[in-house]
């Protein structure tokens, strides 16, 4: 007892110097090395750790029950996982409580709890896109109880979830044909809809990447209540983005002047005012969308919902101008620049005036100038005889 506590003798305490101080300057040397911000991720690929967890986690068919009575599913493939993205982190990155068998005891009652208690995770890595979801429409209807709204692993997997983009930070071509499928998990209805578009059917059947996905009219992770009067006002420049685009439209040979005739008609005019003084405030004005359809729109020719057919076209005119008649559609041109072939009286009135108008003005301010030169002469002469 008595020697333990004996003062130990001094070449121990130099020995321990040394060593510590070693240490000390090694660290000091790794740390100058390696600049603060070269890895804030870390990285184990395929470490031993994951291993260990897999010995149990790989078996198929490995479960547990919820206390709701669902099953939830232990299995983790360990080839999926290798594949992922987050093949280069640890089990124990993500579930910082387990360190070992057996676990802490699970509090989540039934199968959404584990995935509401677990995704918080996320941020501790992702912290844009954490950041971004906080004012969404589905964040917001999480918290006020909605408790299907959308979170993280939704959409991804964290087990399973491919790499999204390039090195470059640009989407890879086959995380963009997926995307409608992530939203019609819970948006089916919309999806259907989607599906049967000239835009969905593009995507879906011919892998037509320039048309728009869920995510090019509604954003990712900052989504947005679609039903306000301030995003029916700016719904006109999403269509435009594309539409306005000659690069995309010419391989379609659709006109890229849908946008301009918009804003210059009766219709558009009123909606570009409203939209730069009141963003606030509802439009009783159509947009886009209100004749062309939102999530079924179809090309113009299509023989059953196409807008070319004057039955449709007039059912949309008479939600507004509910006393409208079949004739009713010919009082506006549509998107059509009057030529000789569209609207051919309006091309030839406004050809006219163009001729009309300079050929009346012209002469008249011939006739003005030398009437005024005529009449300086005259005084000058005047003022001479005087
Ligand atoms: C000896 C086998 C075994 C090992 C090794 C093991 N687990 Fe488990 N794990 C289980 C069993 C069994 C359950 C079911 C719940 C329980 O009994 O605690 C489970 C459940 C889980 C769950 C679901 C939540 C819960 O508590 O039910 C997670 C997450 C989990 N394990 C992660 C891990 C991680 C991460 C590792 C590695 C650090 C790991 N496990 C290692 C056997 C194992
Ligand atoms: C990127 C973070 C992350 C990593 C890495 C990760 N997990 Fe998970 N894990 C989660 C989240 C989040 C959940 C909840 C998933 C949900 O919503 O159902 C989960 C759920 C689980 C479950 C419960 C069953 C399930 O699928 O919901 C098990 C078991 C599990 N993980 C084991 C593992 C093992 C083993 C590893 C390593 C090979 C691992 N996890 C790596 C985040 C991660
Ligand atoms: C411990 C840090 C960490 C945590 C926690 C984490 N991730 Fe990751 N995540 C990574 C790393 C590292 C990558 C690979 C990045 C790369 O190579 O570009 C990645 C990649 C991704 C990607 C693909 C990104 C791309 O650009 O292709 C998605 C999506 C993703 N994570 C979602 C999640 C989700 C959802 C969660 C929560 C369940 C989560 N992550 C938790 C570290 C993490
Ligand atoms: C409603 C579905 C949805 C939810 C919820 C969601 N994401 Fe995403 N996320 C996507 C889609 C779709 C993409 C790919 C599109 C893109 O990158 O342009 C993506 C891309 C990403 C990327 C790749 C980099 C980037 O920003 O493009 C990361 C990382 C990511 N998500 C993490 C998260 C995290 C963390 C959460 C939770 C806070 C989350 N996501 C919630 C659908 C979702
Ligand atoms: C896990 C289910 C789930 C997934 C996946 C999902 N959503 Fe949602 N979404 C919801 C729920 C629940 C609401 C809230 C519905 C409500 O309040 O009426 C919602 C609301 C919305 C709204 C607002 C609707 C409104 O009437 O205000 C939009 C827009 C939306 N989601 C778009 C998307 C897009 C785009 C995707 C894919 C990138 C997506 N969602 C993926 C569940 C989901
Ligand atoms: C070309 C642009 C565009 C695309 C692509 C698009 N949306 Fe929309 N979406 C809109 C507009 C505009 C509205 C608002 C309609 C209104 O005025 O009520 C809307 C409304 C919504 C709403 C809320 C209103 C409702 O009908 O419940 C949801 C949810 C939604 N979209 C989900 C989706 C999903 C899921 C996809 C992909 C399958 C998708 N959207 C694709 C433009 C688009
Ligand atoms: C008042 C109803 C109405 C509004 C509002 C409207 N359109 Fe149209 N659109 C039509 C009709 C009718 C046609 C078919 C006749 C035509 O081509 O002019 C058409 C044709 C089109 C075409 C096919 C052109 C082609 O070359 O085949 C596109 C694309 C289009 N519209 C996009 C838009 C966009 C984008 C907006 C908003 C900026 C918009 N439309 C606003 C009724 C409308
Ligand atoms: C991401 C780009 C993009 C956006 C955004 C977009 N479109 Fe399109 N749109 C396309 C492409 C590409 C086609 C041609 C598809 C094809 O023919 O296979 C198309 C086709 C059309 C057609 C059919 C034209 C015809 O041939 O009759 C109409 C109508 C249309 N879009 C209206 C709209 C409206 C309205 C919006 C806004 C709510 C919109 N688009 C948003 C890319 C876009
Ligand atoms: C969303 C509602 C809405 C739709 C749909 C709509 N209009 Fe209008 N339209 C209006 C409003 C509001 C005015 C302005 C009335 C005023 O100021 O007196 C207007 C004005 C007009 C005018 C100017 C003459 C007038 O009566 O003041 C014409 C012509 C017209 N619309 C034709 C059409 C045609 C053709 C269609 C179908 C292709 C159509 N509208 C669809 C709301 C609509």
């Amino acid at each position: 007892m008595l020697k333990q506590l004996q003062i130990p003798s001094r070449r121990p305490i130099r020995i321990f110097l040394f060593v510590f101080g070693a240490i000390l300057l090694l660290s000091a040397g790794i740390i100058l090395v390696y600049p603060a911000n070269a890895s804030p991720l870390p990285s184990s690929k395929n470490s031993p750790q994951n291993e260990a967890c897999l010995t149990c986690h790989n078996r198929p068919d490995f479960q547990r029950p919820m206390p709701s009575g669902e099953t939830l599913s232990l299995t983790i493939d360990r080839t999926h996982f290798r594949d992922s993205a987050h093949s280069g982190i640890s089990c124990t990155d993500c579930h910082t409580n387990i360190s070992s068998f057996p676990h802490p005891a699970l509090t989540a009652q039934n199968l959404r709890d584990v995935s509401l208690q677990f995704y918080t995770i996320c941020q501790t890595c992702h912290a844009d896109q954490y950041d971004q979801t906080l004012d969404s429409v589905h964040q917001k209807a999480l918290a006020a109880g909605n408790t299907n709204a959308a979170i993280c692993t939704d959409c991804h997997n964290p087990h399973t979830q491919p790499l999204l983009t390039d090195s470059d930070g640009s989407l890879l071509p086959e995380t963009r044909s997926q995307i409608p499928q992530t939203c019609a998990q819970c948006h089916s209805a919309i999806y259907d809809q989607y599906e049967q578009s000239v835009h969905g059917a593009a995507l879906t059947l011919e892998n037509n990447l320039d048309v728009p996905t869920c995510i090019d009219c509604h954003g990712i992770h900052n989504i947005e209540d679609p039903t306000t009067a301030s995003f029916r006002l700016k719904s006109p420049q999403l269509c435009a983005t594309c539409h306005t685009d000659a690069t995309i439209m010419d391989k379609y040979g659709i006109s890229t002047s849908v946008l301009g005739t918009y804003v210059a008609d009766f219709h558009g005019t009123t909606v570009t005012l409203f939209e730069t003084q009141s963003p606030d405030q509802a439009t009783n004005k159509p947009v886009c969308v209100t004749c062309h359809g939102i999530h079924n729109i179809k090309r113009v020719d299509d023989p059953v919902y196409g807008l070319e057919m004057k039955q449709n076209l007039l059912a949309r005119c008479q939600t507004c101008h509910p006393d409208a008649t079949s004739n009713f559609p010919d009082a506006w041109m549509s998107h059509f620049i009057p030529s000789p072939e569209h609207y051919p009286i309006v091309y030839y009135v406004t050809l006219f005036y163009k001729f009309f108008i300079p050929g009346i003005l012209g002469p008249m301010a011939v006739f003005v100038v030398s009437d005024i030169v005529r009449r300086l002469i005259e005084r000058r002469k005047g003022a001479k005889h005087a």
